[in-house]
């Protein structure tokens, strides 16, 4: 079979039914995750949501009341549960998902994970008067610039990623279905 000729994948390599988006707070991670949902035909949600659902309270108290290290816990449990759900789904993360290993293998091994990026300037501008986001309280201008430091390179793992800066959700969803569609279980360029 020719090199740019599309097979459909077997049965012995399972289709990957979850996409799941990952990147810093403030790159439309949940926007673009309505969107792709939307055109695949299949659910979504994100994490913190779930999170939030399962502890009832805000991610800013639970923080508050618990400590990070609760709120990691319980987003693993919440991104668990999603990746292995026996429902076609897309996932978008908090931006915080990517730091612990056992996730990023979790990601990987049950998903096709799409990075989404913006230049600094944007996602200050996006998340300015924020008060949803704990790790921004204060300063959020200072503490994007430093969290973005301390992540950079954090998001390389995944297998595809977009620069998002003057696109709009609908076409970065559509960047994030070509890679889904051209690499993922679905469909698969023979070698
Ligand atoms: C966090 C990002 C947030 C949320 C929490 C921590 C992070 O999600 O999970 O405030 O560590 O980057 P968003 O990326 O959806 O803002």
């Amino acid at each position: 079979m020719g090199r740019c000729e599309h097979q459909v994948v077997g049965e012995d390599q399972p289709s990957r039914s979850k996409i799941v988006l990952v990147g810093f707070m403030g790159t439309g991670k949940s926007t673009v995750a309505g969107q792709l949902a939307a055109r695949l035909g299949y659910g979504w949600t994100d994490t913190d949501s779930e999170v939030v659902a399962e502890e009832g309270c805000s991610i800013a108290e639970l923080f508050a009341r618990h400590g990070e290290p609760y709120f990691r816990e319980a987003e693993t449990r919440a991104l668990t549960r999603l990746l292995t759900a026996d429902t076609p789904l897309v996932i978008a993360t908090g931006g915080g998902t990517v730091l612990s290993e056992a996730n990023r293998e979790l990601m990987l091994r049950h998903g096709f994970v799409a990075a989404l990026r913006a230049s600094e300037a944007v996602i200050v501008q996006r998340v300015a008067g924020d008060t949803a986001r704990p790790l921004l309280a204060g300063d959020p201008a200072a503490k994007v610039r430093e969290l973005m430091k301390a992540r950079s390179g954090a998001y390389d793992f995944a297998q595809l990623s977009v620069d998002t800066d003057g696109l709009d959700p609908g076409a970065v969803a559509e960047s994030v279905l070509s890679g889904y569609l051209g690499t993922s279980g679905l469909y698969r360029v023979s070698e």
